[in-house]
């Protein structure tokens, strides 16, 4: 097989990439180890930042989003038992954000896909990226269904393959460095069978630690709490799991509205940056060059700011032959990546408890929250955060 970028990973980052590619009258494959129901039924975050909201109706992805998603013009956030209200609409000149979780995203992104006659291999085995630094690289794999050892011949690979696959360690380990940070404590995520309790998100410090008050449709909720990151899932009862939640986001007279749990899971927190993200024709976006903890929403966000900045500085590469702005792809995604991890972590550590943290950061941590309520410009500073940073 021969194309003109070959693309590693069907998740947002390769997904994206495709449909701003294809817009470019660039041609491409994707490849995917796992197969389309996997992809279409992982359970992850769903908020989309302004921008992202934008350039999926651009691309003509944004119908059932605009119909289905739910708009938000603010969050709030909670400790000792207080609501505080951040109009993140009002300090962005308008700018609101939506939750629209991302299997539909991908779901909707592989349709317009398939429709368009562009190709996705799901299922793909033994991926090995090779010949990067050469002019003529190439993708070698098995097809599931023959097992037969297959080559896509590629002007440019991409590495849109998540953290565990293998786009970042084809960077020889000399050319690259990685930098991480593990949290000392993890989610647990639900997905509960119950009404609306608030009309928009909250974020609460209260009890033993953060909860996060999220939804998926007017009677499916997603709510998220600390816990232990090594902790069984079988220890967490439902009785126990709204114990908890009402502990942490219970006001006084509101309590939280409570039914049938369908979905339960654990996940740990790490924020992790590899730089740089390409070597020689490899370049590598999303998850696999960088993970943030999930307080913000901000992973699919910056996964598809990757791959906008790559897809212009290929459209300008095969429109006028320079490879400047792929030679800058890195140093560009990097500027923003680090702000995004910043703000991952402050929204982290604001929001948790940390046991491994003094009583005096634990008092830095509300300072904080108490900043966004008194100072204008703190708010404001979140709420750009928020709804994603413009670009440079
Ligand atoms: C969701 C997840 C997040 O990490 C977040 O900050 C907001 C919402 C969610 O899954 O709905």
């Amino acid at each position: 097989m021969r194309t003109q970028v070959g693309i590693v990973g069907a998740g947002p980052a390769g997904l994206f990439l495709a449909h701003l590619l294809h817009r470019s009258g660039i041609e491409s494959i994707i490849i995917e180890s796992r197969n389309r129901t996997d992809v279409e039924q992982t359970v992850r975050a769903g908020v989309l930042e302004h921008w992202v909201v934008e350039l999926m109706k651009e691309l003509g992805l944004g119908e059932r989003m605009t119909r289905e998603g739910h708009f938000h013009d603010g969050i709030t956030l909670q400790w000792n038992r207080q609501r505080h209200h951040v109009d993140i609409a009002g300090l962005t000149g308008g700018k609101r954000v939506a939750v629209y979780p991302q299997h539909e995203v991908l779901k909707d992104l592989i349709a317009g896909r398939l429709a368009a006659g562009g190709p996705i291999l799901f299922g793909v085995g033994g991926t090995t990226l090779r010949d990067l630094d050469t002019d003529h690289p190439a993708i070698d794999f098995r097809r599931d269904d023959t097992g037969v050892l297959e080559t896509i011949h590629c002007d440019f690979v991409v590495g849109a393959d998540g953290f565990h696959g293998p786009g970042r360690q084809a960077i020889p380990a000399a050319h690259r460095t990685e930098y991480q940070k593990i949290y000392p404590f993890g989610w647990l995520g639900i997905l509960t069978k119950a009404p609306l309790s608030w009309p928009e998100l909250i974020y609460a410090n209260q009890g033993d630690g953060f909860a996060l008050l999220s939804t998926r449709s007017p009677d499916v909720q997603r709510m998220y709490i600390q816990c232990d990151p090594a902790g069984d899932i079988a220890g967490w009862s439902d009785a126990r799991i709204w114990d908890e939640l009402q502990t942490r986001l219970g006001t006084d007279g509101w309590s939280l509205t409570q039914g049938p749990i369908v979905q339960k899971g654990i996940i740990s927190l790490r924020s992790f940056v590899c730089e740089p993200m390409q070597y020689g024709r490899l370049f590598i976006a999303g998850d696999a060059a960088h993970i943030v903890p999930p307080t913000g929403a901000k992973g699919l966000n910056l996964a598809v700011a990757d791959v906008l900045v790559l897809s212009r500085a290929l459209d300008s590469h095969y429109k006028t032959n320079s490879r400047d702005l792929l030679d800058r792809y890195s140093a560009t995604c990097l500027r923003r990546i680090w702000k995004a991890e910043r703000f991952s972590w402050y929204m982290t550590t604001m929001l948790h408890r940390n046991a491994h943290e003094s009583d005096f950061e634990q008092r830095i941590h509300f300072a904080d929250l108490d900043l966004v309520r008194t100072s204008a410009a703190s708010a404001r500073s979140l709420a750009e955060n928020y709804v994603g940073l413009p670009f440079d």
